[in-house]
């Protein structure tokens, strides 16, 4: 599909915008309130977006216009003045996290020429993901989790025991965890935060080897946005509890075939697009913010894939305080 390309200024401009929300969330990790925690984080990167010279158009956000006052699907942000982008972003992918501090809260935004990425529902999709260098078709999402680790395990050219699978912590995905222990691999449980864990698989520091379970349909598009600079394979499936569900997908523009359809990567993400992701709370691949002798630190990753270009930003904010000594930023 041919797409006119990103502005190659796009990548750090957008760094700021997810180092915004996460200093923002950042300031309420471990206080216990998911909701302001989330709130501080949409607020920031409001005004952040808002600020970058561009027509961009929010693809996946925050939910629906009457259930979300900002960052819904629909809304337009930028100047206007600028590139018609597409936006999908998730101020606090961890809300949960982020309010008991735990690790791998992100403040996380991709973004495409516009009709780049599939606009998915706020439904549920079932997910595979391996990082890059294996031979194309490798994982199924209709295979087995264990034949999925023998394969994997044939291409890596090791034991089935020497396989780590990061899953969601969920009753739901007790015949999946079954199924992956059953050939004597590893089962890696995460409390939240399946775009950390898709984006592990690429990095072997992290032990991750492969993803399996059902998260939000949202953070797959998301987590696509970033395998598509490092390759990687990946699959999902749109999965429905009810027709409000299926509804909801139809107001979205999704036509009926999407419904039990299997997406690869590129059917999720079409065009290149630039994935950001900024440490809320310290985890695998990203530190979280700091604050230490008057300064703020972030530490952002930036994906672009039209460059195939990974960077790592360790930013360094003065800390600005209120006249009454509050921290403001
Ligand atoms: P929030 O940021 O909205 O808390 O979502 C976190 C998350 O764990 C996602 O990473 C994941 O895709 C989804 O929730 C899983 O949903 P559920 O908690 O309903 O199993």
């Amino acid at each position: 599909m041919s797409l006119p390309s990103l502005p190659a200024t796009l990548p750090l401009e957008a760094a700021a915008v997810a180092e915004m929300a996460a200093i923002a969330a950042a300031k309420l990790a471990g206080r216990g309130d998911e909701k302001a925690a989330d709130q501080v984080a949409v607020d920031a990167m409001r005004t952040a977006l808002n600020a970058m010279a561009i027509d961009g158009l929010i693809v996946i956000g925050e939910g629906e216009r009457d259930e979300a006052p900002m960052l819904y699907i629909g809304e337009k942000v930028g100047t206007g003045q600028g590139p018609r982008v597409d936006i999908a972003l998730d101020p606090l992918e961890g809300t949960t996290l982020t309010a008991k501090a735990m690790a791998n809260a992100l403040a996380v935004v991709a973004f495409s020429p516009g009709g780049g990425m599939l606009h998915a529902p706020d439904t549920y999709m079932d997910k595979i993901a391996i990082g890059p260098g294996y031979p194309d078709g490798l994982i199924d999402l209709d295979a087995s989790p264990a034949d999925n680790i023998r394969a994997l395990a044939q291409a890596k050219g090791c034991e089935t025991a020497d396989i780590t699978a990061c899953v969601l912590d969920r009753p739901r995905h007790a015949d999946i965890i079954a199924s992956i222990r059953s050939v004597g691999a590893r089962v890696h449980l995460i409390t939240d935060g399946d775009v950390a864990g898709v984006i592990n698989t690429t990095d072997p520091s992290t032990g991750i080897d492969i993803y399996i379970g059902q998260g939000g349909a949202p953070e797959g598009v998301l987590a696509c946005a970033a395998l598509k600079s490092v390759g990687g394979q990946f699959q999902g499936r749109l999965v429905f509890r009810n027709e409000d569900e299926k509804a909801r997908a139809r107001r979205l523009g999704l036509k009926d075939d999407a419904f039990g359809r299997k997406y690869a990567l590129n059917d999720l993400v079409k065009s290149d697009a630039v994935f950001v992701a900024t440490g809320v709370t310290k985890g695998a691949l990203l530190d979280g913010v700091r604050v230490e002798n008057g300064f703020v630190q972030t530490h952002t990753l930036i994906m672009d894939s039209a460059t195939r270009t990974v960077r790592e930003i360790r930013a360094k904010r003065p800390l600005e305080r209120s006249p009454d000594g509050g921290q403001v930023r």
